[in-house]
C-alpha cells in the first residue's frame, strides 16, 4: 500500500490526527493511547472532538493538558514503578479523573501490557467508554493511509481510535477483536505517532548520532562485510548505516516486535534503501544464525530491556556469532548485572574482538563512555585503545 506524507516535519500529530477524524468522518471519537503526548494537543485544544480518553501505562504524563478532558480520561497503570508514581501524581492533579491499577503488574516502557492483561484492558475500557458519548465514522474506508498516518478499521458503533504503544510487541491485537464487539476500531500506525516516531526522533538527534557513529567508526566494517543489528526497532539506525556504508553494505536487522519491524520495513522502502536492509524477526534470547555469520553485531538501547542477570549471557550469545566485532550501547542504567559504567555516564558501549581462547573466559569487554547526561556527544577521547 502506497503511504503519503513519510517524513515531512511541518505537521504535528495534532493536525494530522485531526485531518484523519475528517478523513474518516469522525466528529468524535475516543481515543486511546500508552504516549499521552501523541494526544495531548487534541486533549488541550480539541477536546469536543474527543469522547472518552484511555492512558494505558503511560510512562510521561503532562497533567495540565489533560484538564478538559479530566473527566472523560481513564489511566491505567501497573501496581509499581513509573507508570504507578506518573499516574498517581496525575490523578492528585486531574480531578474526576479514573485511575484503574493492574493489580501485580509493573509495566516498564516495552511492556506487552495488553497482551498480558487483554481481557482486564479491554473490560476496563469498554466499561468506562461505554458511558460516555463518540459517534460511528461517516466513512466507510477499512483501511487506508491518510496525513502520513496509517489505519485500519475493523467493527461498529462508536468510535474507539487506538494510537500505537511505545515498544509493545503485540500492539492492541490482542483486544481488538472484543472491542470491536462494541465500538468502530481504528487502529493507527506511521511514522508520526508511537514508539516508531520517538526512534525516529531520536536517531536524528545529533548526539545520538555520534554514539552509533562512534561505534561504526570502531567496527569499521568493509564493503561486503555481513552486519547484523540486533533489536532494529524502526530501522532508524540501519537507514543511517546504510547511506554511510553506500550500496555495498550488507545489513541484517531483527527485531522480536513485529510491528516495529514491518514499520522499518516500509521506512527503509519509502526512503530508497529496499534491498539494501533485510528485516527479519529475531530474538537476541536465541539468535536464529550459526556461530560467525556475521563479521560485525552491533545492538543499541535493547540490553537494558533484558533483566540484570540476564544482560550478560545476552550480550556474549550476540557476542558469539560475529566473526570481527560486536558492539553494544546503552544507558548507565545498564550498570546492575555486568555490564557496568559508572551513573555519571550516559551512553556505555563495549567492543571485542573476537578471540577463541578469550571467548572460553569470558573477558570483562573494554568500554566507552560519554560523561554528562544526554546532550553529550561521545569523544574520541573517551576511547580507551
Ligand atoms: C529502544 S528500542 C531501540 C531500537 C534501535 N536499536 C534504536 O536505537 O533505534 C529497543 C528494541 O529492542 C527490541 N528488543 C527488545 N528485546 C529484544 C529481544 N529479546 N530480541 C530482539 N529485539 C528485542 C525491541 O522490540 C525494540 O525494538
Amino acid at each position: 500500500m502506497a503511504r503519503d506524507m513519510v517524513h515531512d516535519t511541518d505537521s504535528s500529530p495534532t493536525a494530522r490526527l485531526l485531518s484523519l477524524w475528517d478523513h474518516l468522518g469522525i466528529r468524535v471519537a475516543h481515543v486511546a493511547t500508552q504516549m499521552p503526548g501523541d494526544i495531548a494537543g487534541l486533549a488541550a485544544r480539541f477536546a469536543s472532538r474527543l469522547g472518552g480518553v484511555v492512558l494505558c501505562v503511560p510512562s510521561r504524563l503532562d497533567p495540565p493538558r489533560f484538564e478538559a478532558a479530566a473527566d472523560r480520561l481513564l489511566m491505567i497503570c501497573g501496581e509499581r514503578g513509573l507508570t504507578a508514581d506518573v499516574t498517581a501524581r496525575a490523578a492528585a492533579r486531574l480531578r474526576g479523573a479514573t485511575r484503574v491499577v493492574l493489580a501485580g503488574y509493573d509495566a516498564p516502557g516495552w511492556a506487552d501490557v495488553v497482551a498480558d492483561r487483554t481481557d482486564e484492558i479491554a473490560r476496563e475500557m469498554s466499561g468506562f467508554l461505554g458511558r460516555l458519548n463518540a459517534e460511528a465514522p461517516v466513512s466507510t474506508s477499512r483501511e487506508g493511509t491518510h496525513a502520513g498516518i496509517s489505519y485500519r478499521v475493523v467493527g461498529s458503533g462508536p468510535a474507539l481510535v487506538l494510537l500505537p504503544f511505545f515498544l509493545a510487541p503485540s500492539q492492541w491485537a490482542p483486544a481488538v477483536a472484543q472491542l470491536a464487539r462494541t465500538f468502530t476500531v481504528v487502529t493507527l500506525g506511521g511514522a508520526h505517532l508511537g514508539g516508531v516516531a520517538a526512534l525516529e526522533d531520536r536517531a536524528r538527534a545529533p548526539t545520538y548520532q555520534a554514539m552509533f557513529r562512534t561505534l561504526i567508526d570502531l567496527m569499521v566494517p568493509a564493503p561486503g562485510e555481513a552486519i547484523l543489528d540486533v533489536g532494529c526497532g524502526a530501522g532508524s539506525l540501519d537507514r543511517l548505516l546504510a547511506q554511510w556504508l553506500g550500496p555495498a553494505s550488507a545489513i541484517t536487522a531483527i527485531d522480536v516486535n513485529p510491528f516495529l519491524l514491518s514499520e522499518a520495513a516500509f521506512l527503509a522502502r519509502a526512503e530508497g534503501f529496499d534491498g539494501r536492509i533485510r528485516f527479519a524477526p529475531g530474538n537476541a534470547e536465541a539468535l536464529p544464525f550459526a556461530d560467525e555469520s556475521f563479521d560485525c553485531i552491533f545492538s543499541i538501547t535493547v540490553l537494558r530491556s533484558a533483566t540484570p542477570t540476564a544482560r550478560w549471557p545476552r550480550w556474549c550469545a550476540w557476542r558469539g556469532r560475529a566473526a570481527g566485532w560486536a558492539s553494544s550501547c546503552d544507558r548507565s542504567t545498564c550498570r546492575n548485572g555486568g555490564v557496568s559504567s559508572s551513573p555519571t555516564r550516559f551512553w556505555t558501549g563495549w567492543r571485542l574482538r573476537r578471540n577463541r581462547s578469550a571467548q572460553r573466559g569470558w573477558p570483562t569487554p573494554a568500554f566507552i563512555a560519554a560523561p554528562g547526561g544526554p546532550g553529550s556527544p561521545i569523544s574520541p577521547a573517551f576511547r580507551p585503545w
